[in-house]
């Protein structure tokens, strides 16, 4: 492909690059389309129909799936943006409510504008109470991530009011329910797993204070939120709130692309997030730490993740994106410290153990020229458990955070004059056509 510095520049003024094959000896011009930060495109949209060749890139890693407005990364920089506010500005100066108004509507809101946002969130934390009934078709040691699938899939069942996605009134009453409701299943699915009766929300609380409201308090006694934890809490949200086109959001955004119910899509973001390579890794982390158990074991486990033959991986380790720092690890660091000193366990072994680790593997040859560095997930999951959450949960908070990343990049999907349904092609590799073979032929 010709792509000089210079780009062809078409009579239009369109740039483009040229796409010669060399079998063919066809050439076909690709326009250039440049965003406003990051990497210029390849428009490709009409390759297929030109040429009759598709791209191909298993994973993504080379292919922009939409034009975006909300979240930036720079993954040489360390940067993350959110509305062209650094992540580092917004964990220290805003909070979690302002950050999810800027998510959604693109600016951070003034004094009234946050005093209704918070409302809205406020009066629709309360679930339907007939959706207790699902959390008790779980079994008390189902992870709670499998009963997050079932009960927002579940409140797709509900709210017959605010599903018309063509609406944007009810698209935004659905943001707000998803946002404002998803701490009150969380705690609901801890309380079911320790065997301990719903704590309701309180309309007195702030989000943060909510949800450590819900979870931690028991009816038997009075239960004051601290308000340390509290910070910690909103920041650990802040921090999960959106990342771009993850897989999670790639999830989302796929299976709202035919339409589907908002709630319904969020259950399959949480699906997604599930897994150990993406969200699942902050529980895999804590369990990794505990496995290696001391310092010393510490080579022995750096061996078996260099090791190609071992599945073993380092979790909490590499990204797809970043290939200096997670801006978020640096964060979450730094608030470790914080809110282990606040819990009187600044010797958290753990922590130690943590902070050894990530010292021998950033100075090994093998991490550094493969650029893996800590992710947000290495250090989450030392806080969170320091907070008293059990490391099951720890999946479980990151899906409560980045609900509102899932639902402004729905909602940005579902706005976009350009939206179609998503639905990829494929290299295929099976079979031509072939006769059918009755069973008493077969071997
Ligand atoms: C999140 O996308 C997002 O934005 C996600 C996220 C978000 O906010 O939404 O940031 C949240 O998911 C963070 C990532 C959490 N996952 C983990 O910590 C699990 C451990 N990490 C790896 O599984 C891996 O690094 C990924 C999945 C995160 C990234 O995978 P990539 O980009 O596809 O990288 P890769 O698998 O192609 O690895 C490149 C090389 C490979 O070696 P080679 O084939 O080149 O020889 O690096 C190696 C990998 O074997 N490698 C690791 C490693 N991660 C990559 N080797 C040891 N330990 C690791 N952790």
């Amino acid at each position: 492909m010709n792509d000089s510095k210079g780009a062809a520049q078409q009579a239009s003024g369109q740039k483009t690059a040229t796409l010669t094959d060399h079998e063919t000896g066809e050439s076909y011009e690709l326009p250039i389309l440049d965003g406003n930060m990051g990497p210029r495109v390849y428009d490709v949209r009409k390759l297929y129909a030109q040429t009759g060749a598709f791209t191909y890139d298993p994973g993504f890693t080379s292919t922009a799936s939409c034009k975006s407005d909300i979240t930036f990364i720079d993954g040489e920089k360390g940067q993350l943006l959110h509305r062209g506010y650094t992540i580092q500005d917004l964990a220290e100066n805003s909070d979690f409510m302002e950050v999810c108004y800027l998510l959604l509507h693109g600016e951070l809101p003034n004094r009234s504008e946050k005093t209704e946002f918070e409302s809205a969130i406020t009066y629709h934390t309360m679930l339907h109470e007939q959706m207790l009934y699902f959390f008790r078709g779980f079994r008390r040691d189902a992870h709670p991530m499998a009963v997050m699938v079932g009960a927002v899939g579940a409140l797709s069942a509900f709210y017959h009011d605010s599903t018309d996605i063509t609406d944007p009134h009810q698209r935004m009453i659905a943001s707000h329910r998803l946002i404002a409701k998803m701490p009150t299943i969380a705690a609901m699915a801890y309380k079911f797993s320790v065997g301990q009766p719903f704590i309701y929300p309180r309309n007195d609380l702030s989000y943060a204070e909510n949800f450590l409201y819900m979870t931690f308090a028991v009816p038997a006694e009075e239960y004051v939120v601290s308000p340390t934890l509290a910070r910690a809490m909103d920041r650990i949200f802040i921090l999960h709130a959106d990342h771009e086109q993850n897989a999670s959001t790639s999830t989302v955004r796929i299976a709202g692309s035919s339409g589907a119910n908002p709630f319904a899509c969020i259950a399959a973001g949480i699906a997604s997030l599930w897994g150990p390579a993406h969200g699942g890794a902050n529980q895999a982390v804590l369990e990794m730490l505990q496995q290696i158990g001391s310092k010393d074991r510490i080579p022995e486990f750096l061996e078996r993740a260099k090791d190609k033959d071992d599945p073993f991986r380092l979790m909490g380790f590499g990204h797809r994106v970043y290939k200096n720092h997670d801006p978020r690890a640096q964060v979450l660091r730094e608030s470790a410290h914080e809110v282990l000193d606040e819990l009187g366990k600044r010797d958290d072994p753990l922590l130690d153990l943590a902070m050894e680790l990530e010292r021998i593997a950033l100075s090994d040859s093998y991490f550094v020229e493969k650029k893996l560095f800590p992710n947000v997930d290495f250090y989450s999951g030392i806080i969170l458990k320091a907070m008293g959450f059990p490391s099951s949960m720890f999946t479980v908070l990151f899906a409560l955070a980045r609900t509102v990343g899932w639902v402004a990049q729905w909602k940005e999907m579902i706005e976009d004059p350009g939206q179609k349904i998503s639905r990829p092609r494929q290299l295929y590799t099976g079979y031509g056509p072939r006769d059918f073979v009755p069973q008493d032929q077969r071997d």
